[in-house]
């Protein structure tokens, strides 16, 4: 393991684990096994992904009966449909309560493979090596596993902890433009939720950062999975704290519902959100009009969206936002700023300030 790798715990008691985050971490074999009990590892990755990286992370599992899934790629195909192959693979190779899974891929493989181990067999280890940077800095952290249902999104899943997390920034080299844009609305998140010192070297060092600078996105990745482990480690089943994980989420969910999936990536749907969200903030009292623009300006310097690509009407966005399942009651909460760097979890704000908001952006 190189000196520039970093390593940080997910403090959760007797289910903390590291995350460890540096450059040629796929082929380590020590890294992997460390974390392996058994002898049998079924890797879950996607046709995009296989040719890339799946002989290389074999190779480091010499030794293991080592076995591999390969999924169709695509949100389309996080359902229980597909879940259900990684059931076929395993049982077909008659694997036990012992085995190990290991996601290799972005959020569909980690979401599903999570979701399977944690209900094969009632439950068995697993490993998240997530390849995109959305996946590097979010969703590998924090247990969070499901499928969508044809009527909502991840409305099936389970909270379920990774043994480790290994978080291989080479594996971003094939990884589109767009993509990486998408994970930066997330790294963006962590700074306007909770870090405006985060926020600052983000602004600071955009231009390296979308550049690549290979140093700044381990940095970047550190920060936000510090961020995410400190807030997960507090709130693990989301009752309180980690809710201000979905800044941006609730109206980002109503913008991928609205215009139907595939139209916005997760990411570009989300940089739109933190916009409205930060909008919204500033019609309720607390942000001001400079403090938005610093919103803005960061995220389209990360080439994302900041406002909605064609109108849809404002009706059929509320009434996609209140499909999202962190409405309580018919009451749609949202997480709003206080200040840039600090947020808070809401359902009182003024109705009319929302219907402002969401009609500007739908028309
Ligand atoms: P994704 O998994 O669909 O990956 C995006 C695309 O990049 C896919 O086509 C994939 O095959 C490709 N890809 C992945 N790694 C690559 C690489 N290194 N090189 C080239 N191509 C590569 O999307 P995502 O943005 O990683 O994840 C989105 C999913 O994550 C959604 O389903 C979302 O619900 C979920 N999510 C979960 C959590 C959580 O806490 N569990 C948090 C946020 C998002
Ligand atoms: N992506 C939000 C969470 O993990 O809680």
């Amino acid at each position: 393991m190189s000196d520039k790798t970093k390593i940080l715990n997910v403090e959760l008691a007797d289910k903390s684990y590291p995350i460890y985050i540096g450059t040629d971490l796929l082929s380590l074999n020590s890294l992997m096994t460390d974390h392996i009990e058994g002898k049998q590892v079924m890797i879950v990755t996607n046709t995009t992904i296989a040719p890339l990286y799946l002989e290389k992370l074999k190779a480091a599992l010499e030794g293991f009966n080592v076995e591999s899934v390969v999924l169709p790629d695509g949100e389309k195909f996080k359902t229980l449909e597909t879940l259900n192959k990684v059931f076929d693979a395993l049982l077909k190779a008659k694997f036990d309560r012992s085995s190990t899974l290991v996601a290799l891929g972005g959020g569909v493989v980690g979401d599903i493979t999570g979701f399977a181990a944690a209900s094969y067999q009632r439950g068995v280890n697993f490993i998240q090596v997530p390849t995109t940077l959305l996946s590097q800095v979010d969703s590998s952290v924090g247990g969070k596993t499901g499928v969508n249902h044809e009527l909502g999104k991840n409305m099936i899943g389970a909270f379920y902890q990774p043994k480790a997390v290994i978080i291989d920034v080479d594996t971003l080299d094939t990884l589109s433009e767009q993509e990486y844009s998408a994970g930066m609305a997330e790294v963006i998140k962590y700074g306007l939720l909770g870090n405006a010192d985060f926020l600052s070297m983000l602004e600071d060092n955009i231009e390296s950062i979308m550049a690549r600078n290979k140093d700044l996105i381990i940095e970047i990745i550190f920060n936000s999975c510090q961020d995410k482990a400190s807030i997960v480690a507090l709130d693990e089943f989301e009752r309180g704290k980690r809710a201000l994980l979905n800044l941006g989420h609730t109206f980002g969910h109503g913008i991928e519902n609205a215009f139907g999936y595939g139209n916005y990536l997760h990411g570009e749907a989300v940089s739109i959100g933190m916009v409205m969200a930060a909008k919204l903030s500033m019609d309720e009292g607390h942000l001001s009009n400079e403090d938005a623009i610093r919103v803005e300006n960061i995220l389209s310097k990360a080439n994302l969206p900041i406002a909605i690509k064609k109108s849809i009407d404002s009706e059929t966005l509320i009434e996609a936002m209140s499909l999202d399942k962190k409405s309580i009651d018919g009451k749609i909460r949202l997480v709003l700023l206080k200040a840039l760097g600090e947020s808070y979890l809401t359902d009182s704000y003024s109705k009319e300030n929302f219907n402002g908001v969401v009609n500007n952006f739908c028309h």
